[in-house]
């Protein structure tokens, strides 16, 4: 629908940007850190650096929030390394790492930036996987407690809690993320095992979280893009459904009402997948309720039907966001009305709009954007200037979607686009980078690890200052 006038951003409305530990921390082994699945790697892409420095935020997260506070930012996402508050997972709890995020914690709170905590973000400890990770049931006591732990120590002063990021993309593109164990014999039956174990774990958390703060709120954080058939032939209509079910709803219909959906059942049905459930597991399941939902949105996907041949599976470079397949399930399809990033990834903020309705339709839950932003090889320039206008545009765009969504009626209540500052991608190095503040590093040169303001920076601020108003005349 087109409107007159849209509706302004909420008052209130959480703007701030996102990060994760082992991305932007550096400091891998520092103050009792214990390795985590992502430092156990034994490689890394070519030509890609590792995460051990990466922004040396563990270092310097006192300069960086300064900098957060300067943009404005209402909000900061960012994520506790488990491996640092419980080095083996499930031993001796690390005071350091506990000392650790609760300054950071304070700090964000002396400038009135409101904490948003993932609890794990792809690096689960490495002791833990090597004892078989996710697919034992002990991860998820082990999971628990952890949570209690985070609770106990930093529930005094964080409202908002995310659970797991991006557990959709685990469990279909763990090679790309590092998070994907290269030792399991069955790999795609023993993940739905996982992803059945995290989601108990999750409920668990939840509940935990709900018993122990009252005052708390927590929600789970997939990656979440409307899948679009690629024509309206009837069977690509059918693809897209199905595509949507096994990528998207199946974490927030268990998130959220505790059960699979029949699609997603009968597709672990057919392929032999369907996970062990123990008794009183979708009792768990089912008692626990979010309070919000958290996405992350880069692109969308399109999917056509299946040509049952063997030959919708096909590569994509080991990247989370690139068309792919499954035979008898989708065919994925370029979209030909959207344009692509460096990197192949389709832009389609209108895409975004669709998103968060159907999200809001499907679930009726308050919704925050915790990741959405444009990976590129900025230039540092003359006088320290990064003259990013792709990413201003790139959320520009975005954000005028998220306006049009609340026009809808979605209720949404932050924006916490990736990333504030430089960091590592998952499996792209360095150079790709999505921050507002740009860290003066190569690859494999360290360089002075300095921040400099890129435009983007001054842009943000703008758009926060004025509550998004500022956009209207741009
Ligand atoms: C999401 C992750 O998949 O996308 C982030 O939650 C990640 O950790 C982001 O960095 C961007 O992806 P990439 O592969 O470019 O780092």
């Amino acid at each position: 629908m087109n409107y007159k006038t849209l509706a302004a951003f909420p008052e209130n409305f959480l703007w701030g940007a996102s990060t994760s530990a082992y991305q932007v921390e550096g400091a891998w082994n520092e103050d009792g850190k214990g390795p985590s699945v992502i430092d156990a790697r034994d490689s890394y892409p070519e030509g890609t650096t590792d995460f051990k420095v990466a922004s040396d935020h563990y270092h310097r997260y006192k300069e960086d929030v300064a900098l957060f506070a300067e943009m404005g930012f209402k909000a900061y996402r960012f994520s506790i390394a488990w491996t640092r508050i419980i080095p083996d997972g499930d031993g001796d709890i690390n005071q350091k790492g506990i000392e650790f995020y609760s300054n950071l914690i304070d700090e964000l709170l002396k400038y009135k930036i409101e904490p948003i905590v993932t609890m794990y973000h792809f690096d689960l400890p490495n002791a833990l996987q090597k004892k078989g990770g996710w697919s034992q049931r002990a991860t998820i006591d082990a999971f628990e407690r952890y949570s209690k732990v985070l609770f106990e120590h930093f529930g005094d002063r964080v409202k908002y809690w995310l659970t797991i990021n991006e557990q959709n993309m685990m469990i279909l593109h763990g090679s790309a993320l590092g998070t994907l164990d290269p030792n399991l014999k069955n790999p795609k039956k023993e993940l739905y095992q996982q992803n059945h174990h995290m989601l108990v774990a999750q409920a668990k958390a939840m509940n935990l979280c709900h018993d122990m703060l009252p005052e708390a709120k927590i929600g789970p954080a997939p990656n979440i893009a409307l899948i679009y058939p690629a024509s309206s032939k009837p069977e690509d209509i059918v693809a897209a459904f199905n595509y949507n079910a096994i990528r998207n709803w199946l974490y927030l219909d268990m998130a959220v009402h505790g059960r699979y959906n029949t699609t997603a059942w009968a597709y672990m049905k057919e392929k032999g997948y369907t996970p062990v459930i123990e008794n009183g597991d979708m009792e768990i399941l089912q008692s626990a309720k979010p309070d919000f939902i958290a996405f992350n949105y880069y692109t969308s996907q399109t999917a056509a039907a299946s040509k049952g041949d063997g030959s919708d599976e096909v590569a994509r470079g080991g990247d989370q966001h690139l068309k792919t397949g499954e035979d008898g399930v989708y065919r994925g399809s370029s979209n030909p009305h959207l344009k692509k990033n460096d990197f192949g990834w389709e832009i389609d903020p209108v895409g975004f709009r669709s998103t968060l309705r159907e999200i809001y339709d499907r679930y009726q839950l308050p919704l925050i954007i915790t990741e959405n932003g444009l990976g590129a090889f900025d230039q540092l320039e003359e006088n320290d200037t990064v003259n990013d206008d792709y990413r201003i545009d790139y959320l520009k765009q975005h954000i005028e979607q998220i306006q049009w969504a609340i026009t809808d009626g979605v209720d949404v209540f932050g924006y916490s686009p990736w990333s504030a500052i430089d960091l590592i991608s998952t499996h792209q190095g360095c150079s790709k980078r999505y921050g507002f503040i740009y860290v003066n590093r190569d690859e494999f040169d360290l360089k002075d690890l300095r921040r400099i303001r890129k435009k983007s920076f001054y842009w943000y601020k703008e758009v926060i200052a004025s509550n998004g108003e500022v956009l209207k005349g741009s």
